[in-house]
């Protein structure tokens, strides 16, 4: 009998000559690319076999490739675009700004507004800095961590995907203690120790042991597969880095406005020292980032009032049109409260029918999420954490075939080894709906060539 992913090869084989039929162009540009650009790609994360779509045009949940195909699409820039891809209201903010500049590289008002307005949504953030990425916002954090704790090492969660920052780059995928990329030192991250999700007693253990400036932690796993924390996890983790005399830093690049206006702090009733912004703070319109907590961590940045300040600045931070575009989201966002109720509802029933689905037809596998972030995984158990996500799985190929099952079926998301959505506030009901109509289809095939 042939194992599953033998089976998976031959089905696969007639997605992908359907594939190349229909993406042609895109197939002649990434012939072009390959001598270009490394592997091809702007970003190691946007290959996908046998190449990647070419995207030509965006608007609203939908992107289309140069060859002409419409796609639903689920990545959203990253997870970067909440009300979908050039929302009027952000358009309209970056039109206006356009008359005056794109980046005076001087103090403007409307940072000043918009930092305003961030310390009235989020909770506890009382001082921010902005940066060009969210990797740059998590590199600022863990050095502000540190020199107000006057310790070194930092704590991170197996599966945690912070940006491409040395001393974060590790555990990310392999949980052996080693830097993730090669050209990084180990002795870059031997001050960071890391934890499973889900697991207090694992971080009770090592802040025990170590000295810990700061705890970092998606609130909701992003990049591991959108992985919920069980009740209570973030305020036992809130509970035990207290004892300690560590901060907890929360980096809601994802979660952030994403869960709720005020991110996960608000949706889950648990407040960090610092929060780390990214995606969504620029409303999709250039790279940021920002990191922001209590105004006594946060007045370590104030080199007008201490002699060793802790450094932070950047060409780009705090530039005129992310300001305007992120302002213009966020503002919109915390006065239409009304579309989370919606959208978290709409895909709280896309998880529980696709939970019901593998169920009756006795597929495992295990819709994971909160909010609009959701994942799916093919594991013999529902994964608590990005360990479990991988030790349970119980084929190589059935994601890489998903991937490629949903490209040809009009659905474009990230990445073709995991399976997570991160779709924008505004995805109809319809469109989820038929979402679960070409997943379900998916699991029947599955269900049939692997009988
Ligand atoms: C949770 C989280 N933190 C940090 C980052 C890094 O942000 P950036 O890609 O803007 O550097 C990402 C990117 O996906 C992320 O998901």
């Amino acid at each position: 009998m042939l194992s599953v992913d033998a089976k998976l090869v031959d089905y696969s084989k007639k997605l992908e000559s359907e594939y190349r039929a229909k993406t042609r162009r895109s197939m002649e540009l990434y012939e072009k690319s390959v001598n270009l650009l490394p592997a091809g790609v702007t970003y190691s994360l946007r290959y996908f076999h046998p190449y990647p779509l070419y995207i030509v045009r965006a608007k609203g949940t939908r992107v289309w490739d140069i060859d002409g195909n419409e796609y639903i699409d689920l990545w959203m820039g990253h997870g970067a675009h909440l009300l979908g891809h050039i929302p009027e209201v952000v358009l309209k903010a970056v039109r206006e700004a356009l008359e005056y500049g794109t980046h005076f590289g001087f103090e403007h008002p409307y940072v000043v507004e918009y930092v305003d307005l961030l310390t009235r949504i989020i909770p506890g953030l009382e001082e921010l800095r902005f940066t060009n990425s969210g990797t740059e916002a998590n590199m600022y954090a863990v050095r502000l961590a540190r020199a107000y704790t006057r310790r070194k090492y930092i704590l991170k969660i197996e599966g945690g995907w912070h940006g491409s920052y040395d001393s974060l780059h590790i555990a990310v995928k392999n949980f052996n203690g080693k830097p993730e990329s090669a050209g990084i030192p180990d002795d870059y991250a031997k001050y960071t120790l890391t934890a499973p999700f889900n697991d207090v007693n694992a971080v009770d253990e090592k802040l025990r042991k170590h000295d810990v400036a700061a705890v970092i932690i998606e609130p909701v796993m992003g990049a591991a597969g959108c992985i919920e924390p069980d009740k209570n996890y973030l305020s036992e983790i809130r509970r035990i880095v207290d004892e300690h005399g560590s901060l907890l830093v929360f980096d809601e690049v994802i979660t952030g406005f994403r869960l709720s206006p005020g991110g996960a702090q608000e949706y889950y009733g648990v407040k960090a020292d610092i929060v780390v912004l990214g995606k969504a703070l620029s409303g999709g319109v250039g790279s940021i980032g920002g990191f922001g907590g209590r105004r006594d961590i946060m007045e370590l940045l104030n080199h007008l009032k201490q002699s060793e300040a802790v450094f932070h600045g950047g060409t780009y931070t705090g530039n005129l049109l992310a300001v305007s575009a992120g302002y213009a989201l966020v503002k919109y966002l915390a006065s239409n409260r009304g579309l989370y109720t919606e959208s978290n509802s709409n895909w709280d029933y896309f998880r529980r029918r696709i939970g019901e689905t593998c169920s009756e037809l006795l597929i495992n596998c295990w819709p994971t999420g909160a909010g609009t972030l959701t994942g799916v995984h093919f594991t013999r158990r529902k994964p608590r954490n990005a360990r479990e996500a991988e030790e349970y799985k119980w084929s190589k190929l059935v994601e890489k075939t998903l991937h490629l099952y949903s490209r040809v079926n009009g659905i474009l998301y990230m990445s073709e080894t995991h399976v997570h959505y991160l779709p924008s506030l505004v995805h109809s009901k319809r469109e989820i709906m038929q979402l679960l109509e070409t997943l379900t289809a998916f699991l029947e095939d599955l269900q049939r060539i692997t009988r």
